[in-house]
Parts: structure tokens; C-alpha cells; sequence
């Protein structure tokens, strides 16, 4: 007999006709309820067992954790707070599981002891109902994209580029660290490298996706990158998948329309698809911040701040519009930020965009024509000489979400700029050839999949919304 997943028995159309279902015991009450989950959804299916015709030994074997197999009866429940549940006719146990030494125990653990057992913590209703989240958001990207005609692109992983100028990359070599061969002028020789020339993990598709814009004229990529920052915060990863879609003929007001609409459409998406393991989610999020003094809960539960977001326009100001809004805030004349904000130019912390969103717009925010010299060599250059097309939404609880710009098509003034600032044209001959040949207005952004993954969980450190989290100091399992 071939099983049926837990969910599909839930949702079953007749009842009274014989079933199979296979998955892991959450709890076994009275030594007759058996709660079963099989990941096909939050809820469990209960298992009546006949423990008086079920030897002891088998009855032992019901713990936490154990994988069973049992067949019975598909009957309306006679109890409270399910619809149906199995009568078990025949029970194997398929994987025991030591109730002593299971570290999933029914009860509360804490987040960082979960951490530890990243492994095991997708057997609990949270980390569960977070998987399945993430995995539906993964298809919600696809399907925007897909249904608007972009072409999904592969952009490498290992490369020779650093996209963002910002030199926080993990080198990747085949050489001997012990035994490095030099040059003559005492450097590391790279010719003898694997690749014959020094490479590193990327930390963005962007400048590969751009040379395939100006072709396919819409594309996305949606991967793995990588950043040796040495942030140890709750929004930082050292791997973390982001995703970048690139379009020819897009200005930096397409490129917040887009973005804007991308967002929304995903969030709606997963509202409709996963609306059991949302509201499991928004109880859970309630839970916790009934531990945290009143003035530092949230004004919205999970679900009204999803509905906000997509009930609501992002609010878009200017970099320069924002810096006399945190001018003249309370915190700044309190001096309670940790960086005060004197005068224009200064780059922005987290306390700042948060301050935006959460306290002063109480909206996601879409910040836009930043100072040149806080951003990357790409950005277009305005006609003021002074600020670049570039753009970051800001979500509440978690800062910037999103990264991008209108891309510099014009070839010199991308020179000019590279040449300010070190960058070597040898290395990007390739990307200057987009300017060279056949260039065009363009524009694109990088949205950190994690960090949308947590604003729609209402998770609240990184490491709990990614199966097996890279931080400093930590890449077991
Ligand atoms: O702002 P970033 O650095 O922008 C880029 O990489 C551009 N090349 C994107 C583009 O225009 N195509 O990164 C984009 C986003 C951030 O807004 C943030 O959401 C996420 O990537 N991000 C991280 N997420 C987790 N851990 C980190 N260490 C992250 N660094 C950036
Ligand atoms: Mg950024």
C-alpha cells in the first residue's frame, strides 16, 4: 500500500477507507494518541492505537522523534481540534528514537540551543513552517520573473571580479598554503594557480548579469554569494543567496517600480500558499514579544504587517531629504544614535534606516540619489557631479533589504570613475565592453533573500532563516 501525505489525509474528501502514512512522532499521549508529522504541512495527523492489543514493546517504541509506519481507519475525529484522525489497524515502528538521547524534546527550546542542532530543528513546528516558507518565496521569485518574460541566468560563482569594490571576499586557490610559490619580485605567483590567476567567491552576479541585459534585455539571477565581512549581527550571513534582476532601458523610477512590485507579488504569493504555516508563525512571533517590555513590541502581528506592506506604497525619499529628517530627530539632538548625523554625506548605519522606517515614515522606505562617494563604481552619476542613481528599500525590523542603481552606460565617465578609484580596467575589460559596444540606460537590484525570508516569518536573527547558517566562527554541519 502506498502512503498518503499527512496533508493530503488532512484535506481528505471521504473519510471511513483505509490509509497509510508514514512520518515522525511529535508527541504519543496516554499510550494511545500518537500526533504525526511528515513536513507535508504544520499540522499533525493523530494516530488512535489499539494499545490494548499492541504489545508493550511496541508501545515503548512510540517516542519522540521515532519514524513509523501505520495503517488504519480514515475516521472523523471524535476530539477536539482535528477533523480526522487514523484508527491504527497495523503500526511499525521504521526508525526507533532514543527518548533519552532525542534533543528535540516536546517543549520549548531555545533559539541558539536550536542553532546548535541545526540539523534537527527543522523537526519542530517552527522550523518547519520557516522551510517551507522559504521554499515557497523561492518559487514566488521565479514565478514574477518567469511571468514577466526575464531569462534566469547563472552568473558564476567563482570569479575573478570583486563586483562591489568593497574587498570583503573569500579567496578560493588550489595552491599549497604551506608551501605558496613566489615570484621573483616576492608576491604570490598566481600564474600557478589553478585558475593561473588569483580568484575569490562572488559576492554578487551583478557585472555578469549586466553583459547578459544587454542581450536578453531582461534577466535575473537568483544564487549563492558570499562576504567576508566580519559582521557579527543578526542580518549578516557569510553566505547568503541573493537575487538580481538586470533590465535594459530601465532608469532608477523603473527600477523602484519593479522592485516594489517584485516584493509585493512575492508576499502575496506566499500569503496565499502558505496560510497555515504563517499564522503557526505569527502565534510564535506574539509568544516571544510577550517577553520584551510593551514599548518594544511590534504595533502589527506577522499578518497585518504583510498586509501593510502590500496595502501600502513604499515611501521614496532622497537621500538628502533623509538626512534633515535624522538631522533634526530626537535621537540625533539626544545624541542617542551611536553615529550622530552632523552633515550630508555621511554614510548610513542600521540605526539610522531604521529610525526612517520604523519611527519616522512607519513604511518601507525607498531611499534614492546617494552620495557618490558611499557607493559603488557602477552607480550612475547625476547631473549634480555629487550623487549616484542608486536605491535601498528599507523594511521595518530589518534595514535594507534591497541594494541597486541606474547603471553608468557612458564609457567615460565609468573610466574616469574606475580610475578614481583604483580599479583595474584590465581586470573589467569584458564590462567595459558593454559601455563600448552598443551600451544603454540599464538598471537593476540585489535583494538578500534571507533578509526577506525574515521580515515574512517575522524571525528575527538571520541564522533562523537559512537551513545551516555561515556566521564568523561557525560553518559546522
Ligand atoms: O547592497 P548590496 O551589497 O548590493 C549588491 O551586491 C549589488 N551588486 C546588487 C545589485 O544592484 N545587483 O547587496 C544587496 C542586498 C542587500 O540589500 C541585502 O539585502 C543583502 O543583499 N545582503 C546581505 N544579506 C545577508 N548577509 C549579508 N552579509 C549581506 N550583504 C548584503
Ligand atoms: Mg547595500
Amino acid at each position: 500500500m502506498k502512503h498518503t501525505k499527512v496533508k493530503d489525509l488532512l484535506n481528505s474528501s471521504k473519510v471511513n477507507y483505509e490509509v497509510n502514512a508514514k512520518g515522525w512522532v511529535r508527541t504519543f499521549r496516554n499510550n494511545q494518541f500518537i500526533a504525526l508529522n511528515d513536513g507535508s504541512t504544520i499540522n499533525n495527523i493523530q494516530c488512535v492505537v489499539d494499545f490494548e492489543n499492541t504489545p508493550e514493546t511496541t508501545l515503548k517504541r512510540i517516542t519522540t522523534g521515532a519514524a513509523v509506519s501505520v495503517i488504519g481507519q480514515l475516521v472523523e475525529s471524535q476530539g477536539a481540534g482535528q477533523k480526522f484522525e487514523i484508527q491504527v489497524s497495523h503500526l511499525e515502528i521504521l526508525g526507533d528514537s532514543d527518548a533519552e538521547k532525542f534533543p528535540m524534546q516536546p517543549k520549548k527550546h531555545s533559539l541558539e540551543f536550536l542553532r546548535e542542532n541545526a540539523h534537527l530543528r527543522v523537526r519542530t513546528n517552527a522550523f518547519g513552517a520557516i522551510m517551507r516558507v522559504r521554499s515557497v518565496l523561492a518559487h514566488a521569485v521565479h514565478t514574477y520573473f518567469q511571468e514577466k518574460g526575464f531569462v534566469y541566468v547563472n552568473t558564476p560563482i567563482i570569479t575573478g571580479a570583486d563586483a562591489e569594490g568593497a574587498g570583503e571576499m573569500f579567496q578560493v586557490t588550489a595552491l599549497p598554503v604551506d608551501n605558496l610559490p613566489i615570484t621573483e619580485e616576492g608576491a604570490i605567483d598566481y600564474k600557478k594557480d589553478f585558475f593561473g590567476k588569483h580568484t575569490n567567491l562572488t559576492v554578487s552576479g551583478q557585472l555578469e548579469a549586466e553583459t547578459y541585459a544587454m542581450a536578453l534585455g531582461q534577466v535575473y539571477t537568483f544564487g549563492p554569494t558570499f562576504r567576508a565581512e566580519n559582521s557579527n549581527t543578526s542580518r549578516h550571513l557569510a553566505e547568503f543567496w541573493m537575487i538580481e534582476p538586470e533590465v535594459a532601458f530601465n532608469d532608477l523610477d523603473d527600477n523602484m517600480d519593479l522592485a516594489e512590485d517584485f516584493i509585493q507579488y512575492v508576499i502575496k504569493y506566499t500569503l496565499d500558499k502558505c496560510p497555515d504555516d504563517l499564522k503557526f508563525l505569527e502565534s510564535r512571533l506574539l509568544e516571544e514579544e510577550k517577553s520584551k517590555p510593551q514599548a518594544e513590541r511590534s504595533e502589527m502581528t506577522l499578518l497585518e504587517k504583510l498586509n501593510f506592506v502590500l496595502k501600502n506604497n513604499f515611501k521614496r525619499v532622497s537621500y538628502t531629504e533623509a538626512i534633515d529628517i535624522l538631522r533634526d530627530s530626537t535621537p540625533n539632538k539626544k545624541k542617542k544614535f551611536q553615529y550622530l548625523i552632523n552633515e550630508w554625506g555621511a554614510d548610513l548605519q542600521s540605526e539610522h534606516e531604521r529610525y526612517l522606517v520604523e519611527k519616522h515614515f512607519k513604511c518601507p522606505v525607498i531611499l534614492f540619489d546617494y552620495p557618490a562617494n558611499i557607493k559603488a563604481f557602477y552607480m550612475r552619476l547625476n547631473e549634480d557631479g555629487k550623487t549616484v542613481r542608486a536605491m535601498d528599500i528599507l523594511f521595518p525590523g530589518i534595514g535594507e533589504i534591497v541594494g541597486g542603481s541606474q547603471r553608468e552606460e557612458r564609457y567615460d565617465v565609468l573610466i574616469e570613475k574606475m580610475k578614481v578609484l583604483g580599479i583595474d580596467e584590465e581586470e573589467l575589460w569584458w564590462y567595459l565592453d558593454t559601455r563600448r559596444f552598443g551600451s544603454a540606460v540599464h538598471s537593476g537590484f540585489g535583494l538578500g533573500f534571507e533578509r526577506l525570508v525574515l521580515f515574512v516569518t517575522g524571525m528575527t536573527n538571520i541564522r533562523d532563516v537559512i537551513p545551516f547558517p555561515r556566521t564568523p566562527q561557525n560553518a559546522e554541519f
